[in-house]
């Protein structure tokens, strides 16, 4: 098998898991994965729980849509992220509820809206989690925004809208996306229980032990 047909087979496999999760509904989210010629990316109007190997839509390296079904409408955030951050290998998009929750509050905190409460968020996510302003979904202007972000941090979480992740390969920016999640979970479960964070020096040494 290539190693295109091999991600096709695994942005298949992870869509049906985090859909399964309950991480995307309906139509929602969006997949991408940086090839040696171009990228995959999702197709539009896909749901992620059903997608087709045969039908991702696979974009040349001047991002023009060469195959398979037309292309999610949030090519501009991929292309952001996976311009900005030569080390990324894809990125993934969900409107997973409780990350989009923290992007929907009125003052989410500055670049770090989400503690570091467990070791997993920060070796995935990092220290930086800029909130970005709202763009309505699709919209090209949002890619400059999400680009100087990008430069700075390995995930960001759109306004009112939802986060997006990326990692050094598919399996990374997933389960990245899964940290968060599931850290944006803890986080609202314990804002007001006086919860204990990492320390700084913890931190630091999590990042220098994992990058
Ligand atoms: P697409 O169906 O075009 O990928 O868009 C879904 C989505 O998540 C919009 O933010």
């Amino acid at each position: 098998m290539s190693e295109e047909a091999r991600l096709r087979e695994a942005i298949c496999e992870h869509g049906r898991l985090l859909f399964g999760r309950g991480f995307s509904v309906g139509s929602a989210g969006n997949i991408s994965v940086r090839l040696e010629d171009g990228v995959l990316i999702t197709p539009t109007n896909s749901c992620l729980g059903r997608l087709d190997p045969a039908r991702i839509s696979k974009l040349d390296a001047a991002w023009r849509h060469v195959g398979g079904d037309r292309p999610s409408k949030e090519v501009f955030m991929h292309r952001a992220f996976l311009a900005a951050r030569p080390e990324a290998g894809a990125v993934v998009h969900l409107h997973s509820t409780h990350a989009t929750a923290i992007a929907c509050l009125a003052a989410p905190g500055g670049t770090a809206p989400i503690p570091p409460l467990t070791p997993y968020f920060v070796m995935r996510i990092g220290r930086a989690l800029p909130v970005l302003p709202y763009y309505r979904p699709g919209d090209p202007a949002m890619e400059p925004s999400i680009a100087e972000a990008a430069r700075a941090a390995r995930a960001v979480l759109l306004a009112n809208h939802g986060p997006v992740v990326s990692g050094p390969s598919l399996d990374d920016a997933v389960w990245a996306a899964e940290e968060l999640e599931e850290a944006a979970r803890l986080a609202l479960l314990l804002h007001d229980r006086g919860a204990r964070t990492l320390t700084a020096a913890q931190v630091d040494e999590l990042l220098h032990t994992f990058g």
